[in-house]
């Protein structure tokens, strides 16, 4: 069976092998830290023996809930921010059919997601929406206090309260959070919810394997048991041998460090389908929040290919120097389609009649690839044999585990985040929430 795999030879303009390898002491140090749980943020580190050690018991309760919720609904709601809605995002976009008409089809519901964002059009026509469809809600918050899915949470519940009655809405609402403390527990725990526990070492964007994101995406009809062994092998393999010739997470940790020591400020995630532009959001928040803090980290941006090589294509080509890429690549689409002959030929497309459409596509990637490189930009490859559950869930912890040894390297800990605390603050402040005095005193001198 082939796995992931990554390829650096696209660096290797940029930057030496020697200069790779010579990161090879301070690798194996950050994974005995990880392992032992001796480094910075060692309380959040749940996430490394998850998927080989997850319990059947809850993998049976969480397909039970969903299929519950799938037999009830034509949409489920996800309710949440950040760590607790953006894995479940790129895995059921990921794996999903792309067209709502096609899941209908095939019996899966759609999943919509709510409490990311406060702007009032995008709830007012969801309400809209959900107004006209059989539906269920899943909320989720690990600290129960965010203010984001708090709000729309308190909307969906009224709305569904409305609609079926306060007895039959607590039958389709699903709460996961924390075991006992915050306001959406006591909720939980008052209104009868059924809930799932996040665990405390576990922090938000690592958690697409624990209940938050494996609920939302077993109610999309996706195999959460082949997610979890694709998740399983990559724990596996990276744990037998640290050795960046043979460890691609050791690779990836070790070259992006090395590019960014070249002031490589900037690393644009590629990819050339649609259905993984959440697998980059996803990964931004996971690099974003883990790495960027004491003044240091790369900036993690993306592009979807080829729609941004007519936009960003120019800026990449030949703009500032700061940034690599690393491109996610598809060996295998999910469905076959190959370009119509077409006798006419008024289009000059016959030189490619015959000929699938993903191989087009894939010399698109070959062909910015090398106009990259020659421009300029480092390019990194990590080789996906497929779209499935099984991949989707290897990649999951490739990045995870790079993110973790990465962060080691750049000496931050990679599980805290403290710089989300400022906006929050001021937010509070000038909403007038109780206990915010001193932040409103603050923002008068810069208000006026
Ligand atoms: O990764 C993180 O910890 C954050 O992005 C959180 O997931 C996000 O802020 C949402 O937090 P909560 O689940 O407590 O509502």
């Amino acid at each position: 069976m082939e796995h992931i795999n990554f390829d650096y030879s696209g660096a290797l303009n940029f930057i030496e092998e020697k200069e790779i390898l010579s990161l090879q002491d301070k690798i194996n140090e950050n994974y005995e830290k990880i392992y032992n749980k001796t480094g910075r943020g060692s309380d959040f580190l749940g996430w490394v023996n998850l998927p080989s050690s997850f319990s059947t018991d809850l993998i049976g309760k969480i397909e039970k809930t969903a299929s519950v919720l799938r037999t009830k609904s034509e949409v489920v709601v996800v309710v949440g921010i950040g760590g607790s809605y953006l894995g479940a995002r790129a895995v059921i976009e990921a794996l999903s059919p792309q067209f709502n008409l096609l899941k209908k089809k095939q019996g899966n519901p759609v999943v919509l997601f709510a409490g990311f964002n406060i702007s009032e059009d995008y709830h007012n026509e969801l309400l809209q929406v959900l107004n006209e469809k059989e539906y269920s809600l899943i909320v989720i918050s690990k600290s129960g206090t965010t203010t984001e899915p708090a709000i729309a949470f308190r909307l969906l519940r009224r709305h569904l309260e409305e609609k079926y009655g306060v007895d039959e809405a607590r039958k389709r609402i699903v709460a996961i959070t924390d075991k006992e403390k915050g306001a959406l527990k006591q909720l939980a725990t008052e209104e009868g919810y059924e809930t799932f526990v996040v665990p405390d070492d576990v922090g938000g964007r690592f958690s697409v394997l624990t209940p938050v994101g494996l609920l939302p995406i077993a109610v999309a009809g996706i195999d959460i048991k082949e997610l979890l062994k694709g998740a399983a092998y990559m724990e596996k393999t990276v744990a037998v041998d640290y050795s960046v010739k043979n460890n691609p997470v050791s690779a990836y940790a070790a070259v992006r460090n090395v590019l960014y020591q070249k002031d490589k400020h900037v690393e644009i995630l590629v990819n050339y389908m649609p259905r993984l532009h959440y697998i980059t959001e996803w990964w931004k928040q996971l690099y974003g929040e883990s790495e960027g803090k004491e003044g240091k980290g790369i900036f993690p941006a993306g592009v979807d290919f080829t729609a941004d090589l007519h936009s960003m294509g120019q800026y990449l080509q030949e703009g500032m120097r700061i940034m690599f890429e690393t491109v996610i690549s598809i060996k295998q689409p999910k469905t076959e389609l190959r370009v119509p002959e077409d006798e006419a030929n008024l289009d000059n497309l016959n030189y490619l009649a015959g000929k699938r459409i993903h191989e087009v596509n894939e010399k698109a990637e070959i062909a910015t690839r090398l106009a990259h490189i020659e421009g300029g930009v480092p390019n990194l490859t990590v080789n996906v044999p497929a779209v499935s559950a099984y991949y989707i869930g290897e990649l999951i912890y490739f990045f995870e585990m790079a993110c973790a040894v990465s962060g080691y390297i750049l000496d931050v800990n990679p599980f805290d985040q403290p710089g989300v605390e400022a906006y929050k603050k001021n937010m509070f402040a000038l909403l007038g929430k109780p206990g915010f005095d001193e932040e409103v005193e603050k923002l008068k001198k810069h208000l006026g």
